[in-house]
């Protein structure tokens, strides 16, 4: 588990309203569908004060994911995450 990967999802009420309620569907199950539930550990965070850029997510401490959507989500997880697969 040495190398597992943190990724926080905003459910600040921005981040929440604006995508990140049917991200975190989409991303719970992308993580299962590809074995990464071990891999990469999936938590909900506070409002990250960058809400006029949300929809956001943060993988490790530094990595700030700006304007998610569904239709990109897909290619962000695939380019993050495909090495650990
Ligand atoms: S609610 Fe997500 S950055 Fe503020």
């Amino acid at each position: 588990m040495s190398q597992a990967k943190v990724l926080h999802i905003c459910l600040g009420s921005s981040c929440f309203s604006r995508g990140n309620k049917d991200l975190v569907a989409f991303i719970k199950e992308y993580l299962k569908k590809n074995h990464l539930e071990d891999k990469v550990v999936f938590k909900g965070a506070r409002c990250m004060g960058n809400c006029s850029k949300g929809p956001n997510m943060k993988i490790g401490e530094d990595i700030l994911i700006e304007g998610i959507t569904l239709t990109g989500i897909e290619q962000i997880l695939d380019r993050e995450f495909s090495r650990l697969k």
